[in-house]
């Protein structure tokens, strides 16, 4: 049997207890046919003025939105799940890192309704059941990698998603610290999400603040098929937000940096090349 690792919305516990859990059913693989017919179909990530940076996003597999805190990874993630929503492709947003209601509450005041989203099946947010971390600790990575894909799959499945977003992904490495564990973890979960539920992923991971790397753990990156970096660059007395396009497997998409806005209610507003400001 499976540890459940997710729930829909915010009491996990009541919600268990009281038999809201979903049901035991086995999820099958994506058919290779399957990933063909999404091959090299872009999913539109409908963030002003970056699809016509990189086209889009290559359905079905795994990008990484990465950068020191508060550089707008959330908001990032959020936009692409909510212009999804609002063209049909439904979204789930595995909410790791901050309690569901202050969540809602948080997009409400940025000028996003989620409620309306999630009572219309154009959004999940799964939040982790308070044990999971726990009992998955020292199991091998193939073990909690199932135990997560498989349960997100499920939800998937109920609203038909088409995309999905873990935000962060660092509290679901349950034994971090362990390198190999990590490294094995990370490239089985990433390989598990494309083939098991087939949507087209973001996985947010922090860099720590001051650091060269491009991600916690470090491997993130190579496993991606696409990497975004955001930062804060100080120019003069102000200080402009940046996006690095640091790779874009398959895109003629060469690295850049541009500067970009968070705006309420749009989310995301990429502007031009960062060298194109004039001062
Ligand atoms: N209404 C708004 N208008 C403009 N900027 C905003 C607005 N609301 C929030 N922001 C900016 O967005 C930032 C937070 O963005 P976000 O939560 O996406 O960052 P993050 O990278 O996910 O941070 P964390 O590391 O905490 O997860 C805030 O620090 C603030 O500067
Ligand atoms: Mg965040």
């Amino acid at each position: 049997m499976r540890i459940p690792a997710f729930v829909s919305g915010r009491d996990s516990g009541v919600r268990t207890a009281t038999g809201h859990a979903l049901p035991e059913v086995e999820i099958p693989e994506v058919t290779l046919e399957e990933q063909r017919k999404y091959g090299y179909q872009l999913a539109k990530t409908g963030i002003e003025g970056l699809d016509e940076i990189i086209g889009g996003l290559l359905r079905g597999r795994t990008y990484l939105v990465t950068g020191e805190t508060g550089t707008g990874k959330t908001l990032f993630s959020l936009s692409f799940l909510i212009n999804g929503a609002e063209i049909g492709e439904p979204g789930i947003y595995v909410l790791v890192d901050e309690e569901y209601d202050d969540f809602l509450n948080g997009a409400y005041d940025f000028g996003w309704d989620l409620e309306k989203y999630i009572s219309t099946g154009r959004l999940q947010i799964l939040t982790l059941m308070p044990d999971f971390v726990e009992k998955m600790r020292n199991k091998p990575a193939e073990t909690v990698v199932m135990s997560i894909v498989d349960n997100i799959a499920r939800y998937a499945r109920q609203i038909d998603a088409k995309r999905l977003v873990i935000d962060p992904v660092a509290p679901l490495v349950v034994n971090e610290g362990d390198v190999a564990w990590t490294r094995e973890y990370i490239k089985s979960l990433i390989i598990n999400l494309e083939k098991r539920i087939g949507t087209t992923n973001i996985i947010v991971s922090e860099i720590p603040t001051g650091s060269t790397s491009l991600s916690r753990f470090g491997v993130e990156e190579f496993l991606a098929a696409g990497v975004f970096v955001l930062g804060i660059e100080r120019m003069g007395s102000e200080f402009v937000r940046t996006l690095f396009l640091r790779k874009m497997r398959w895109r003629p998409v060469p690295p850049g940096l541009y500067e970009f806005e968070i705006v309420r209610g749009k989310g995301i507003v990429v502007k031009g090349k960062l060298s194109q400001r004039r001062f």
